[in-house]
């Protein structure tokens, strides 16, 4: 395993308990790992002030058992937000309610995270602010403000911003680049760009080794947050070949970018995946089947991890 690079896997704590091959595979393959789930709003607090931390503690414990890195996702989302918090209620109301979750969530794990999304997926496909309801009741400042609620709380961990659409050079990396470039010129605490990478074989990243070097340049970290590649189904064999392919470009520029942090696959088998759930016809997205059967792309991801290894002087 690189030495700077922690490679990780989105897992989730129900099939912890149930699968031992999933465990054993977790365990096993990945040095880090990230909440699925688990510590989204809607989930933590279903209701108003009754928090429940099982299933996200389930899996700091089982991370630490296992001497595993995690990285908290996602503190502020457009999505996941309990059905309790209500657009209808005035900024202050809403503001103070997005506030005491971020906190409430980063103090919990202080010291237990080392890097939190802070804010996921905020922009639109043109690279503008995406119209949440963040931003339609708070204005843009909401993002500069979770950052640095999220400081004040756990002043060591790293705070990333998470996008998807952004691997490549597009538009909305660029918008990307501008909003990262201007919260870093106002002094706010981000550490960190999240590349997600829901990647298809028909829709490869240009460039994803100068667009990553482009953010570096910045002065903040980069990571490979939430990688999958998904197939059209039926997947046949040489599909396999063309995903392992991709898998392993974006390994490569994450090693190839001196301040890329982690590598992280969006669920590691075919068995869990959340790709046929979300995009019908599409699957086969992970580095396992769904009998745990290791594919092209995780042979290959070791071979190159083990490359990069043998010709990095220690
Ligand atoms: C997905 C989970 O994988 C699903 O189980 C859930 O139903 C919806 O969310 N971008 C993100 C992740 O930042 O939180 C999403 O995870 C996938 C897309």
């Amino acid at each position: 395993m690189p030495e700077n690079v922690r490679i990780g896997a989105a897992a989730d704590g129900a099939l912890l308990d149930a699968d031992p091959r999933y465990r054993a595979t977790l365990a096993a393959d990945f040095n880090a790992i990230t909440a699925e789930n688990a510590m989204k709003w809607a989930n933590l607090e279903p209701t108003p002030g009754a928090y429940d931390w099982t299933a996200s503690d389930r899996l700091i414990s089982f991370a630490q058992e296992n001497g595993q890195a995690v990285y908290g996702h996602t503190l502020v989302w457009h999505s996941s937000v309990p059905p309790w918090v209500s657009e209808a209620w005035s900024a202050e109301r809403l503001r103070a309610a997005l506030r005491q979750h971020v906190v409430t969530t980063v103090t919990r794990y202080r010291g237990q995270v080392w890097a939190w999304d802070v804010v996921n997926e905020v922009l639109a496909e043109d690279g503008s602010l995406r119209d949440s309801m963040w931003l339609r009741r708070l204005g843009p400042s909401y993002i500069a403000d979770a950052f640095r609620w999220a400081h004040e709380a756990d002043p060591d961990a790293r705070l990333f911003i998470n996008e998807y659409g952004v691997e490549g050079r597009t538009k909305k990396a660029n918008g990307l680049f501008k909003l990262v470039r201007g919260l870093r010129a106002d002094g706010v605490p981000v550490h960190g760009v999240g590349f997600q990478a829901h990647l298809r074989l028909d829709a490869v990243p240009e460039d994803p080794i100068g667009n990553m070097r482009r953010f570096a340049a910045l002065g903040v970290s980069v990571a490979v947050t939430e990688l999958d590649v998904r197939l059209a189904l039926p997947a046949k064999p040489e599909m396999l070949l063309d995903q392992a392919l991709l898998y392993q470009h974006m390994l490569r520029a994450c090693l190839a970018v001196s301040t890329c942090e982690s590598f992280t696959v969006w669920g590691f088998t075919d068995a869990s995946s959340w790709i046929s759930a979300h995009y019908p016809g599409y699957g086969a997205a992970c580095l396992y089947d769904k009998d745990m059967r290791a594919k092209p792309a995780r042979d290959l991801l070791l071979h190159e991890l083990r490359t990069h290894a043998d010709e990095t002087p220690s």
